[in-house]
C-alpha cells in the first residue's frame, strides 16, 4: 500500500470482529511505528499493549464506571471549549456517527447505549495504552506521541487492521494502571483500540469530511 492510500484508506473503526491478533502482528506494527520522529531523538513514550483477560477485566470494569455515572478523571485534561469551527466540525461528526446508526438527536437512551459500547471499546480484543513520564508531559512531548500514534495507525491499517484512538478509554486511569500495572509516575495520554473491523457494518461505513485547504492554509510568498 502506498502512503498515499494508507492515509486516506485509513479510519477510525467502531464496530470489530471477534477474532484475536496474533502477537506477531502486534508486535511487527510497534517494530516498525518505533522508527517515528520524536524531540531530539528522547522517544519518551511507553505502550502498554492489553489484550486477552486483562482486557476483558478493563472492558467490564470500564463500562460499569461508566454506567454508574462515576465521574472520570483522566491524566491529560479534556478540552473544556473549542474555538467555534472545531465545534461546529465536532458536532457534525457526531451527528454523522449517531445518523449512521440511525439514532434521533433526541434519543438520549440511544446515544447512552453506544457510550457504553464505546466504554466495552467496540468489542476490540487489544488496547494500547501510550504512556508518558508525568515530568515529560509536556506540549512537545504530546506532539511525540501524537506522531507514533498515527503511524501505527497507518501500519495497523496497513496490516488489515483497523483502529480507534480514543480518549473515552481513558476516562478512569486508575483502572488502566491497576490492570496493567502503569507506575503513578506516568500519565496515561490515550488509548487507541485495535482489531480487525467489522468491514460491512454501518458505524464504519458513513462519510467523513475534511476541511477545504482554503480554511486552513495560508500560503506566503
Ligand atoms: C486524541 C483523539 C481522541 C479521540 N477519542 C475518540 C473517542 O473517545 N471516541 C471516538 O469514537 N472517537 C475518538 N476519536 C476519533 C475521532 O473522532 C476521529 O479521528 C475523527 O472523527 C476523524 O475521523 P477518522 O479517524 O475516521 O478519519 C479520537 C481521535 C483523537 C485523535
Amino acid at each position: 500500500m502506498n502512503i498515499e492510500a494508507a492515509v486516506k484508506g485509513r479510519r477510525s473503526i467502531r464496530k470489530f470482529l471477534n477474532k484475536d491478533i496474533s502477537p506477531e502482528v502486534i508486535r511487527d506494527i510497534l517494530e516498525a511505528a518505533r522508527w517515528s520522529p520524536s524531540w531530539g531523538n528522547t522517544q519518551s513514550w511507553n505502550f502498554h499493549v492489553i489484550t486477552g483477560e486483562s482486557l476483558v477485566r478493563f472492558k467490564e470494569a470500564n463500562q460499569r464506571l461508566l454506567i454508574d455515572d462515576t465521574p472520570s478523571t483522566p491524566d491529560i485534561p479534556m478540552p473544556e471549549s473549542w474555538p467555534d469551527a472545531c465545534r461546529l466540525r465536532y458536532n457534525d461528526m457526531g451527528r454523522r456517527l449517531y445518523d449512521s446508526l440511525g439514532i434521533a438527536r433526541r434519543d438520549t437512551d440511544a446515544r447512552r447505549k453506544l457510550r457504553i459500547k464505546m466504554a466495552y471499546l467496540f468489542d476490540a480484543p487489544c488496547l494500547i495504552v501510550p504512556t508518558i513520564h508525568k515530568d515529560n508531559a509536556v506540549e512537545y512531548a504530546m506532539l511525540d506521541i501524537g506522531l507514533i500514534v498515527q503511524t501505527l495507525c497507518l501500519l495497523a491499517h496497513g496490516q488489515g487492521l483497523g483502529t480507534l484512538i480514543m480518549a473515552a478509554a481513558v476516562q478512569y486511569p486508575d483502572l488502566i494502571r491497576e490492570i496493567a500495572s502503569i507506575p503513578e509516575d506516568r500519565r496515561i495520554v490515550v488509548g487507541i483500540a485495535l482489531g480487525y473491523p467489522d468491514l460491512a457494518h454501518e458505524i464504519n461505513n458513513f462519510e467523513r469530511k475534511r476541511a477545504h485547504l482554503d480554511e486552513f492554509v495560508h500560503w506566503v510568498g
